[in-house]
Order: C-alpha cells, then sequence, then structure tokens
C-alpha cells in the first residue's frame, strides 16, 4: 500500500466522528483533500464546514460544500486535520503546508480534533521534520536571530506567504523534548504570529493508516 493510499483510507476511517447537521473543521494537506472528497459523499448530512487556508476552501466549494466563516459559527463539533509530526501523546507538528495558523485557530475552536495521518508521521521524539513558525514580514530577521538563541537553525521559506499574507520559517535540527514549553517559548518571540507546535492543545484522536488498517491512538 502506498503512503497516498494510506492517507485515503484514515481520511475516510474519520467520516465516523462527523455529526449529523454539525459545522466540520476542516484541515490542509493532501490527508485533508481526501477526507474532504470522502465528506462530499455525506455533505447532505452536515450544515456546512469551515476551512483551514483558501486552498481547502476552494475544495470543498468545488464539491458543492458550504463554507462559512468561523466568526459566523458558534459551535465546531469535530475538526479533522492532518500533521507533519506526532507523538505518542498526539503533541503535533503542522505546517507543511503553511497554513499552521488557520489550524491552529480552528482546533482551538473545536470540540474534538481527530488527527488523520499515515503511520510515518507518528514518533518518538518531534523535530525531524522542520518546525513552522509564521512571523510578520518585518519581523523575519529579528525573529530568526532569537530562534538561533534557543538552539534552532532557521530557514526562511522563501517565495511563501501564507494565506494571513505572512511569511514562515522553518525552523531545522530540533529536538522537540518538551513541545508544551517550546510551543509557549516560541509564542512569546515578538513578531511570531504562531508555531507549528500543536501541544498546548493536542489532538483528541490520531487516527494512523498502516499496511494492517487503521489504528485509533487517543
Ligand atoms: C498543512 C498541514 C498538514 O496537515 C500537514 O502538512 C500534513 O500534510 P499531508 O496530509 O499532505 O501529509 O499542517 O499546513
Amino acid at each position: 500500500m502506498t503512503q497516498d493510499e494510506m492517507k485515503k483510507m484514515v481520511a475516510h476511517a474519520a467520516l465516523e466522528y462527523v455529526e449529523a447537521g454539525a459545522i466540520i473543521g476542516v484541515g490542509t494537506g493532501s490527508t485533508a483533500n481526501h477526507f474532504i472528497d470522502a465528506l462530499a459523499g455525506i455533505k447532505h448530512k452536515i450544515d456546512g464546514t469551515v476551512a483551514s487556508s483558501e486552498a481547502t476552501a476552494e475544495r470543498l466549494r468545488g464539491h458543492g460544500i458550504a463554507v462559512f466563516e468561523l466568526n459566523e459559527v458558534n459551535d465546531i463539533p469535530v475538526y479533522v486535520d492532518g500533521a507533519d509530526e506526532s507523538n505518542q501523546y498526539l503533541h503535533l507538528i503542522k505546517g507543511g503546508g503553511g497554513a499552521l495558523t488557520r489550524e491552529k485557530i480552528i482546533a482551538a475552536a473545536s470540540d474534538k480534533f481527530i488527527c488523520v495521518a499515515d503511520e510515518s508521521k507518528l514518533v518518538d521524539v518531534m523535530g525531524t521534520f522542520p518546525l513552522p513558525v509564521e512571523v510578520i514580514p518585518m519581523a523575519r530577521s529579528y525573529v530568526a536571530r532569537e530562534i538561533v538563541k534557543i538552539g534552532g537553525q532557521p530557514v526562511w521559506r522563501e517565495d511563501f506567504i501564507t494565506d494571513n499574507g505572512n511569511q514562515i520559517i522553518d525552523i531545522q535540527n530540533l529536538s522537540v523534548m518538551d513541545p508544551v514549553k517550546l510551543e509557549a517559548q516560541l509564542n512569546n518571540i515578538v513578531g511570531v504570529v504562531t508555531n507549528g507546535l500543536f501541544a498546548i492543545r493536542p489532538a483528541d484522536v490520531l487516527l494512523l493508516g498502516s499496511e494492517n488498517g487503521v489504528k485509533t491512538i487517543t
């Protein structure tokens, strides 16, 4: 089974968490795209969605699925999104696709966060995947110097602008031993909009696609 087939399988498994008559939070990336395609099959059962990126909104609308602004919505029972890495505590690194800030906002606003990924994303210690940090453009060099002070190697994701009009620094060669602490520490650097650690608000359920089917970790 290919990695993409595992992503598709796990995205379909997430349909089980979709509540009838609800607004569903929808993430960004190739696994989230499989979820969107699967969601299209039951779109008559839901009231609509909130999207974590312009790309996701476009794909949802392409399937005829209603997309609401977060400000128009009171309750999001379930948010479904992928991840770049997860540890066994369901702390995540996200933002490989650059949508980390809207993803984190929707995760915070949702009752339950279902993370969908292929099994290669589960690691003992996070940080092999470069940790994305969204920054206000004028603060980029300052934030990069502050990241060096805490032991990271910042790399500017050139030619990429987020949906919020900001830039991304990817931190390489990190060994994330205390994800909750590092998430707060990075957020405290002036000029940082958010960072790709989802540890203060981790996932609630991790669905992992594997050769042997879907594993559920809670
Ligand atoms: C986008 C993300 C994605 O969830 C993450 O990059 C995983 O992507 P994929 O499902 O394509 O492996 O955080 O900002």
